[in-house]
Order: C-alpha cells, then sequence, then structure tokens
C-alpha cells in the first residue's frame, strides 16, 4: 500500500485497519515480529489479561516510564493510553514509539487543553506547577515537575510548605494529597470517569455482605469512597498490599484490569469489584484502556504504526520536569 495512503487510513480509523487471515496465530507471529525490530511491549495494569500477558514488561504509570528511560530496544510498543505513548517518546526522541490506537485517550488528560490551562496557571504568577502524568504532552512542557499515584506525596512534600502549588489535572488526588499533607494546593477540576464512578452507597453494602474483606481503592477515587478505604494506593501498591495482607478477601476500587494481577499473584484470594453507580454500564472498565486489542497490537508492529510524534520544542519543555520526577523517585 502507498504510504500516502496508510497514512490517510491512519488518519481515518486512528488504527491500522486491514484484514487478518483468520487463522494466523497472532501472539505467535508477535513474538516474531518483536524478535525481527527489536522491539519492547510495554503494557498498563489496565489492559486486557491477555494483552498483559504479551507484554514484555507491565507496569504503572511510574514504573512504565522507568522502563521507557531504560530500555534499549529500537521500537517501543505501548499499550496504555495516548499520555503514556507520549511519555515514552518525550523519553526517547530518537526512538519509534508505536501504540496500538491512536484513539486511546484519557478523561484526565482531556480535561486539560494546554490554552485553558496556561490562563489558569496565569492567575497564579508565584505558584508551582505539579502534574499528573496523566495529562498531555503541551501540559508536561507548562509543570515544573510530573508526578504519578505511586510517588505523588513524596514529591508534593519535597516542595517547601510555603511554596504555593498547583495541582493539575485531577482534582480527586489533588484533593487527597491535601487532605494528608495539610497543604493547599491550588486543584484543576478534573477526574477519571472510571474512578469517579464508584457509589459509596454499594461500596458500604457490599462491605456488610464481606465482613471479612478488606476495601482498597486508587487515590484517582473520589474523597467519600477513600473516606471508606482501609488501604490507598497506585496500582502497584495496591498489587503489593494483597499480596503481603493476610486477609483473603479484597474490594477493589480501580480499574477491573488490575484483577488479573491479583489473581495470578494470590491465586487463593478473592477479590470483589468494586460497584460503580450504575452497575449496567461496565464503568469499571476504563473505555480507553479497552481499545487495545491483540488484533491492533499485531498490526501496529507489522506496520510499526500509529506512532506517537510528537515537535521537538514540545519534547524538549516536557522532558525537563519528567526528569526531575525520575530522579525524585529513585
Ligand atoms: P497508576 O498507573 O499510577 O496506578 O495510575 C492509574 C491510572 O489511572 C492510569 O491511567
Ligand atoms: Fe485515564 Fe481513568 Fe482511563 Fe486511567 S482509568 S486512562 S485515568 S480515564
Amino acid at each position: 500500500m502507498l504510504k500516502e495512503n496508510f497514512a490517510q487510513l491512519i488518519k481515518i480509523h486512528g488504527y491500522v485497519n486491514q484484514p487478518i487471515a483468520p487463522a494466523l496465530d497472532l501472539q505467535k507471529e508477535i513474538r516474531k515480529l518483536k524478535e525481527e525490530k527489536n522491539a519492547i511491549i510495554l503494557g498498563h495494569y489496565y489492559i486486557t489479561p491477555e494483552l498483559q500477558d504479551i507484554s514484555d514488561f507491565l507496569g504503572d504509570s511510574l514504573a512504565l516510564a522507568q522502563q521507557a528511560q531504560k530500555t534499549d530496544a529500537d521500537i517501543i510498543l505501548f499499550v496504555g493510553v495516548h499520555f503514556m505513548g507520549e511519555t515514552a517518546k518525550i523519553l526517547n526522541p530518537g526512538k519509534k514509539v508505536i501504540v496500538p490506537d491512536l484513539n486511546a485517550g484519557c478523561s484526565l488528560a482531556e480535561s486539560a487543553p494546554a490554552d485553558r490551562f496556561q490562563a489558569f496557571k496565569n492567575q497564579y504568577p508565584d505558584h508551582k506547577v505539579i502534574s499528573y502524568i496523566n495529562c498531555s504532552a503541551d501540559i508536561k512542557a507548562l509543570s515544573d515537575v510530573i508526578v504519578t499515584s505511586s510517588n505523588a506525596m513524596k514529591i508534593v512534600e519535597s516542595f517547601p510548605k510555603e511554596q504555593p502549588l498547583i495541582f493539575a489535572p485531577d482534582k480527586n488526588l489533588g484533593n487527597y494529597i491535601n487532605s494528608v499533607t495539610g497543604r493547599q494546593m491550588v486543584l484543576w477540576d478534573g477526574a477519571c470517569m472510571v474512578h469517579e464512578k464508584y457509589s459509596l452507597e454499594k461500596i458500604v453494602t457490599l462491605m456488610e455482605q464481606h465482613p471479612k474483606a478488606v476495601f482498597i481503592a486508587h487515590p484517582e477515587c473520589e474523597q467519600q469512597v477513600l473516606l471508606v478505604a482501609d488501604f490507598i494506593g497506585s496500582t502497584t501498591a495496591l498489587l503489593n498490599y494483597v499480596a503481603k495482607n493476610e486477609s483473603t478477601e479484597f474490594i477493589v476500587a480501580t480499574e477491573s484490569g488490575i484483577l488479573h494481577q491479583m489473581q495470578k499473584n494470590c491465586p487463593g484470594k478473592t477479590f470483589i469489584p468494586a460497584p460503580s453507580i450504575d452497575s449496567t454500564c461496565g464503568c469499571n472498565d476504563c473505555s480507553f484502556m479497552k481499545l487495545n486489542t491483540m488484533q491492533k497490537l499485531y498490526l501496529a508492529l507489522k506496520y510499526e504504526s500509529p506512532e506517537i510524534i510528537l515537535d521537538p520544542a514540545t519534547i524538549e519543555k516536557a522532558k525537563i520536569p519528567i526528569l526531575r520526577m525520575l530522579e525524585l523517585s529513585v
């Protein structure tokens, strides 16, 4: 196919939309292509179990950024959402970073368009800007430091108490950090469409039905949900917690993809997904993460497309706060 036609196809669909022979063993083909092209597959815990199992490295947002920083692969295939691919590209401007589907966005990243954020920032000229990694490269370029849910508390606390701070784009994580640290960071009004959907009422009912279960939650959840949680942590922290904790039953308030690793690591334990306000909507699934499929992953690797492209000036600016985060996270 002509290069121009191919680019047009990506523009229309956001992914390589080509027929695949039904008999093809996709897992075998992906392994072969990986080898031939010296590619690495980085996957987030929220992707489907089959994609988690084919990833070379599976992790939370911080571990994935760290892995992207140190890989010597020629091609990074990022199976997660767009801002994660962008972070990998910013850390590796000379490498090809591809994703299965460019439509895999993030409600948090989308809540903060760069022009509106710049105007917001202008209102607080003496504030430093701390941005959650779930934001676009343009927002990163406007930030002093990036954080993930694993290191946010530590990085916020690395600023002197008298330093005024903006925290963006997740108001729930920002609010949680404010409540623990006693800071009064100015918060951008963004939220994760998965984590803000948990129903406190249904969670409390579930806790009554399972009195021995431990309730664990990701800090992107709303404050009312976090208030009843026995443990709050990033996806990696939640995984470590369930492995070490003696309880055998857990109610889990984060995206459902995480249950696969929990079940794999702790086969004897029971993990119950926390209920959402609308139990018919599949709200525990991040619809963006779930746009990634084995077929799209295979085609992305085969055609080395769609690729994450960023302009060099944005890369230069966005790299500074990401590297600051990585230095503060060792
Ligand atoms: P972590 O990977 O930092 O736990 O964040 C979860 C998330 O929402 C990723 O989009
Ligand atoms: Fe974004 Fe929420 Fe999906 Fe994570 S789970 S990618 S924060 S929408």
